[in-house]
């Protein structure tokens, strides 16, 4: 049948130097699916994408839309064809707010006067048909992740799009984030739009989609309906193994190694973010931070590595008082930090792989002498380094704004597991990174307890949390609202704390 297809993609060949990102891939897409589109990280998904929307042209192969092959030179004709996407990095303006970014490069009438209220009522009209609930006026450097992603959606969607890609789109999400999400993409599927979807969840995969197809190794290894799947053989297709799953040993818990005393934190408003807290983690334990994001998270994090000022309280590192300390003399000290926002904070993405694996550790022995690096014993470094955690790349001297999202993360986690750190501050660590590389560092996570380190797991994924912590200390408007052992937690008690309501259970309880 020749119209089953709203969208083909055809023997889609593209290269970026030596890599070949995608390798004769086929992509068959149905009117009002949700279309998942999965594998290992530096599988293509993104390259295949930014094909379809414009930014990237093919070296080989052909689209075709509603039965007809198109050429789609640029984002403007893939949006003038109504297909729209949402990026893994999202690009809004941050100083414009959210209006503003929704109608950039796109007035909203045919006249050249500027409405305002005839924008508003187009968007609601939107807002209220998909559910997605956006403040027009705020700036978006003010918004959540989450809130920024709706409003990338609703761009999408004021511009007329009707097959909508979301690269990504729940790696920065909360739980109930996710939810919300989910509701809007069905919304969107029974109006008749169709969805490409990316993710590395396959719980995700296995509940919103209706089919699946999945890259590996910049090809395509096939297509398969959700419903005559199960999860192990998504899995099994994304990495071509099975998982193994963790080993997980007895926890033999030491000393304090990060001992916090009543801190208090401010957020970049100036208004409390972390209030008072007190908790210490030991030597070969995992305390795991659970907690709706914006709960204080971020901001206790930062003040733990050194780069936000608490406004009072102490912290302790192996029994020295690091209050005042600098973030380098804490890494130097033993610190490690895996940041939330690998762009802004983790990578320099001008830099090459070499460099950016070798920071904190290029200006002493044996990386350098008399203050010279030498970049022999670099690259021997980051050789090691990108064959074990399996960083796809083509070289060692590439940028690393050339890598694909989750490898980026690997370069980071590879950095600051491999410096022989003490005590590890890792927020969310396998944030977009594919189901074998999230394994083998939340064992790396785990064998970094068992050598007698202590580990701070913040994340927002509860699944991890509950997997690696030994202790899970839940954060609640910048305060402690609950703490429980990993024997005890579970979804529902941790998902009550998460919202404040630990009190008054325990009161209904008694
Ligand atoms: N501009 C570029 N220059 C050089 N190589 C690139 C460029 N863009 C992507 N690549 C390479 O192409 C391959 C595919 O990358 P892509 O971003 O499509 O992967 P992905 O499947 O989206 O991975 P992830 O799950 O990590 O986001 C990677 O090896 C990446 O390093
Ligand atoms: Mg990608």
């Amino acid at each position: 049948m020749d119209n089953e297809y709203e969208l083909e993609l055809r023997g889609i060949t593209k290269r970026f130097g030596g890599t070949v990102a995608n390798h004769n891939v086929n992509l068959s897409v149905k009117k009002g699916e949700v279309h998942a589109l999965v594998g290992e990280n530096g599988a293509g998904k993104s390259t295949l994408m930014n094909i379809l929307y414009g930014m990237l042209q093919p070296d080989e192969g052909e689209i075709v839309y509603k039965g007809k092959p198109v050429s789609i030179a640029s984002p403007r004709d893939a949006i003038a064809l109504g297909i729209g996407m949402v990026h893994q990095h999202f690009m809004l303006s941050p100083t414009l707010t959210v209006g503003e970014n929704i109608v950039l490069g796109h007035p909203p009438s045919k006249s050249w006067r500027w409405k305002p209220a005839e924008l508003e009522k187009q968007i609601e009209l939107l807002k209220s048909d998909f559910e997605i609930d956006v403040p027009l006026n705020v700036k978006v450097q003010d918004l959540t992740v989450g809130l920024m992603q709706r409003v990338e959606i609703i761009k999408t969607l004021y511009r007329g799009a009707k097959v909508i890609i979301l690269d990504e789109p729940t790696a920065v999400l909360t739980p109930q984030e996710t939810a919300g999400l989910f509701q809007t993409i069905r919304k969107l599927t029974q109006a008749g739009h169709t969805v490409i979807f990316i993710s590395h969840k396959l719980r995700e995969v296995m509940e919103i989609s209706d089919r699946i197809t999945t890259l590996r190794g910049g090809k395509t290894i096939g297509t398969a309906n959700k419903c005559d799947v199960t999860s192990r053989d998504v899995a099994q297709m994304m990495i071509g193994r099975e998982i193994t799953g963790l080993t997980r040993e007895k926890s033999h818990t030491g000393e304090a190694a990060l001992l916090v005393s009543d801190l208090t934190v401010a957020g970049d408003q100036d208004t409390i973010e972390v209030n008072s807290i007190s908790f210490e983690v030991h030597q070969g334990e995992i305390l795991g931070v659970a907690g709706v994001e914006g709960n204080g998270q971020t901001e206790l994090a930062e003040a733990l590595v050194g780069m936000r000022k608490p406004l009072s309280g102490k912290i302790e590192m192996l029994g020295k008082d690091i209050t005042r300390e600098k973030v380098g003399k804490r890494l130097a000290g033993g610190m490690a930090h895996i940041p939330q926002d690998r762009l802004k904070e983790g990578i320099a993405a001008e830099l090459s792989l070499t460099e950016n694996l070798i920071v904190g550790r290029h200006k002493s022995q044996p990386l350098s002498k008399y203050g010279v690096i030498n970049w022999k014993e670099a690259d021997l470094v980051s050789q090691k380094l990108i064959e074990t955690y399996d960083i796809k790349t083509s070289s060692a001297r590439e940028h690393c704004r050339n890598l694909s999202g989750g490898n980026m993360q690997k370069v980071i986690v590879a950095r600051e597991l491999s410096r022989g750190p003490k005590v590890i501050v890792a927020c969310q660590p396998t944030r977009g990174v594919d189901i074998g590389a999230s394994e083998y560092i939340r064992q790396m996570l785990l064998n970094l307890r068992d050598e007698g380190n202590a580990v701070l797991l913040i994340s927002a994924d509860l699944d991890e949390v509950m997997e690696l912590s030994d202790r899970i200390m839940v954060m609640y408007e910048g305060k402690k609202s609950g703490e429980m052992t990993s024997e005890e937690a579970n979804e529902e008690a941790l998902g009550r704390m998460m919202f404040g309501l630990a009190e008054e259970k325990k009161e209904v309880a008694q």
